[in-house]
């Protein structure tokens, strides 16, 4: 954005669709901004939506990045919908489950509860206090709460009544009003839950030159719980899990995505209504 003007100013002052290819482009990007044009957003909001994913295997056909992808583009475009910054994507979460695959990277829950206090307390120094975490792997879900107790544990302990009213919620995508039912009307139970055909199909729209195929025997993979690493590879082979990503498509990638930035999009605008 071009600090100082609104939205109304910038689409006369740019021209209609000008402005839509440059907020396209990244301007809702922390890392693409400047520190002036920060200032100037946090003057007129304190919200920040923050992508969160996994490096992990996904399959014999799915990107190791699907996970860090999926919340990065859905993110994007709740930043472009809403006029939110977005922070850098935290690229690494909670895989351990998945490491004897090649190519999986973990944090340790410590590690990763220590990652997004970091994060969320720089942040709110500089004055965001609105944080939603978009979520792109389940795996994450249990230590993401487990690092926000810790962040309000410690603004109370540090600054009691002085804390400044950081709230942080988090968002799985694929729980967002509509995508469930979109997946299900798909794919059925082709859906399973790793490696899914919904969000192989978000990183087809995503990276459409980086779209992978083999056969997948059986067609959809087997079902079940594990414990760790070596007990998930003995019992899912090739890493999926109930699912059938060979019914992706890029279109199918496209639907997801929209669905899933118009309902994050009213959850980001509600969430900073809050009182
Ligand atoms: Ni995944």
């Amino acid at each position: 954005m071009i600090a100082g003007l609104s939205i109304e100013a910038l689409r006369t002052y740019v021209g209609v669709d000008e402005f839509v290819t440059r907020r396209g482009d990244g301007h809702v990007q922390l890392q693409l901004s400047t520190w002036p044009e920060v200032e100037a957003y946090l003057s007129r909001s304190r919200g920040i939506v923050v992508p969160i994913g996994s490096t992990e295997q996904h399959g014999p056909t799915g990107l190791i990045g699907t996970d860090a992808i999926c919340a990065e583009v859905i993110a994007r475009g709740v930043g472009q919908e809403s006029d939110a910054l977005v922070a850098p994507t935290i690229n690494v979460g909670m895989a351990q489950h998945h490491m004897a695959f090649p190519g999986t990277m973990t944090l340790r829950p410590s590690t990763m509860v220590a990652v997004i206090r970091d994060n969320v307390l720089c942040l709110a120094e500089h004055g965001f206090q609105r944080f939603l975490f978009v979520n792109g792997h389940g795996g994450n879900v249990a230590t993401i709460g487990a690092a926000f107790a810790e962040i309000y544990n410690e603004l109370r302990a540090r600054l009691g009544e002085a804390a400044p009213a950081v709230r942080c919620r988090q968002m799985n995508w694929w729980d967002v009003d509509g995508v469930r039912g979109y997946s299900r009307e798909a794919f059925g139970i082709a859906e399973g839950s790793h490696a899914t055909p919904s969000e192989v199909a978000l990183t087809q729209w995503a990276y459409p030159d980086e779209i992978k195929r083999a056969v997948l025997e059986p067609p959809i993979a087997p079902s079940g719980s594990f414990y760790d690493a070596r007990h998930y590879r003995s019992r899912f082979p090739d890493g999926r899990i109930g699912s059938n990503p060979g019914l992706a498509t890029p279109e199918h990638g496209q639907r997801l995505y929209d669905i899933a930035v118009a309902g994050l999009s009213q959850a980001y605008r509600n969430f900073l209504a809050e009182d």
